[in-house]
């Protein structure tokens, strides 16, 4: 695979993009222009409507940016990540999440269907009752003890779909090593009906497994040793040894695989406080809804598929206009974590320097994502948008329908200011007599429009990023599924521990390090 840079496809684009940089050129005409623009930008699969006629775009450049696809292999790609070759280079292993939400009578792999009908087994005995506490209580509150993919999709899966909760489990997800955490989290349960899950893929990472020390400290304190860790903790992970070595029982320990990436595997066991907290059926609603997205992936031409279009459009201002970055505006509440979700999918698979040869790229690669809810970030972020100095496209994101139904006028309020944004970073506004008042317009946009927020749907939604986040990679000729970039930090915070404990003198450090660390030991006396 060569760089993109390198295509007749890329030059050809690189030629046709000055057109969108005239200052005559304005973007609603090309709305106005052309009636049929609707149907032929725009794209819809199951509940999920993609208008992306707001976009800096002719159908020309469409035709060019799939070429672009074409000439950088996104088909043979796509079949390379269905069918398990090693997509992810620099581990040599495949990338297969998509297999995890195959129906169980399509299903590849038989110990993906044994490891749903143990969650099954462990839903039904939670919510039942039949497994509980040392004291013979039934569970409350289950606390997920995970970082990074082993959180993020949990947390939002289960927080954007708080109205289908079983009602007598709450969930909290503990991440950070910051105490004030579990401090927090803790200090208003029970010890004898909560239920810990140790949500790690790897069992190593320190930010979890120290939290799984506190809390196993926490209920040992009440329990006793012999049943705290064995009755109350629950772990997902690849190494079931270390969760084995930890105390944690063995038919409380569910697996993972190599093939699975962290930022990829809430459809696996480490969605088990999706299940425990929205149950199975919900679940598997949630697979179902993204299975339906990989079908259509895998199977749509370039032209008319989803993820690949999004991947084009993200590529098109990253290597053509040089966007700045990318913001994501989820208009529901329920869906306020998916910035932060998005941010670890798209930055930590994107954010590399390297292709696949293992040569410097010479283009640019992932941008920072950035976002938060409508209507609040209008209230904040959005004069940014609007008047700043950056380049910066926006995917909007609501649901026609409202997520509860107390206030319907309030969810009409709710999409028209969805509305109002994209169209006024379109259009703009132009005062001759008072120039702090233009706002300059062409300002691209995409708009999802979700028919409800369900797990189907949610699940539609997030294999859509997903497959987004890997078209780029291919793009980009890079690898979506590495994270070494992570790793210096790790071994930086472990050396500098010592240090910070006061274990070992720092005079071996540099002086901002060094001092740094005198100054916090000596405030914190
Ligand atoms: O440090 C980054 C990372 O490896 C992520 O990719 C991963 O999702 C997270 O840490 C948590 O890893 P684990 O599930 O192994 O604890």
């Amino acid at each position: 695979m060569n760089s993109p840079t390198e295509t007749s496809a890329w030059q050809s684009l690189q030629l046709h993009s000055a057109q969108f940089k005239h200052p005559d050129f304005k973007l609603v005409q090309l709305l106005n222009s052309t009636p049929e623009r609707f149907q032929q930008f725009s794209l819809r699969h199951d509940n999920l409507l993609l208008d992306f006629s707001k976009n800096l775009a002719t159908a020309e450049t469409l035709d060019l940016l799939v070429e672009l696809a074409l000439q950088q292999q996104v088909p043979a790609a796509i079949e390379a990540m269905f069918t398990g070759a090693h997509i992810n280079h620099s581990e040599q292993r495949p990338a297969l999440h998509v297999a995890l939400r195959e129906p169980p009578a399509a299903s590849r792999f038989p110990v993906v269907q044994t490891t749903l009908d143990r969650m099954q087994a462990l839903v039904n005995a939670v919510q039942s009752g039949t497994k509980c506490g040392f004291s013979g209580k039934p569970f409350t509150d289950i606390v997920n003890l995970g970082v990074g993919g082993s959180d993020l999709g949990p947390a939002l899966v289960v927080s954007a779909l708080q109205p289908s909760r079983n009602q007598q489990l709450r969930t909290h997800f503990v991440s950070n090593i910051d105490p004030a955490h579990i401090d927090g989290v803790l200090a208003a349960l029970n010890p004898e009906t909560t239920l810990f899950i140790v949500a790690s893929k790897t069992f190593t990472t320190l930010e979890t497994l120290h939290n799984a020390q506190f809390a196993r400290h926490w209920l040992e304190a009440h329990a006793g040793a012999a049943a705290a860790v064995p009755r109350h903790f629950l772990a997902a992970t690849a190494n079931a040894e270390a969760a084995l070595a930890f105390g944690i029982d063995n038919t409380h320990i569910l697996p993972l695989w190599d093939w699975v990436g962290g930022r990829f595997s809430m459809w696996s066991a480490i969605g088990l406080p999706i299940a425990l907290t929205l149950g199975m059926k919900s679940f598997r609603q949630l697979l179902a809804g993204a299975h339906s997205m990989d079908q259509h992936f895998y199977s749509a031409e370039p032209r008319h598929n989803m993820p690949v279009l999004l991947a084009l459009i993200a590529i098109w201002y990253r290597g053509f206009f040089d966007s700045h970055s990318s913001a994501v505006i989820p208009y529901s509440q329920a869906l306020r974590l998916l910035p932060t979700y998005l941010q670890q999918l798209s930055m930590e698979s994107l954010g590399k320097s390297v292709d696949a040869s293992h040569r410097p790229v010479t283009h640019l690669t992932g941008e920072p994502v950035w976002g938060a809810v409508g209507t609040d970030i209008q209230h904040s972020c959005g004069q940014l948008l609007h008047q700043g100095s950056n380049f910066i496209p926006v995917d909007f994101i609501v649901a026609a329908k409202a997520t509860t139904t107390t206030d319907k006028v309030a969810h009409q309020q709710l999409l028209a200011n969805c509305l109002g944004q994209s169209l006024a970073l379109m259009q703009g506004y132009r005062d001759e007599n008072a120039p702090f008042r233009n706002l300059a317009g062409n300002k691209p946009s995409n708009t999802l429009l979700m028919k409800a927020l369900d797990p189907y749907n949610l699940g539609s939604l997030l294999a859509l990023y997903e497959h987004k986040v890997y078209v780029q990679s291919v793009i980009w000729n890079i690898n979506a599924f590495d994270q070494w970039g992570v790793e210096l930090g790790k071994k930086m915070s472990r050396e500098l521990f010592v240090a910070v404990s006061g274990q070992q003198a720092n005079t071996a450090l540099d002086a901002s390090t060094r001092n740094l660390i005198d100054c916090a030991r000596d405030w914190d006396k």
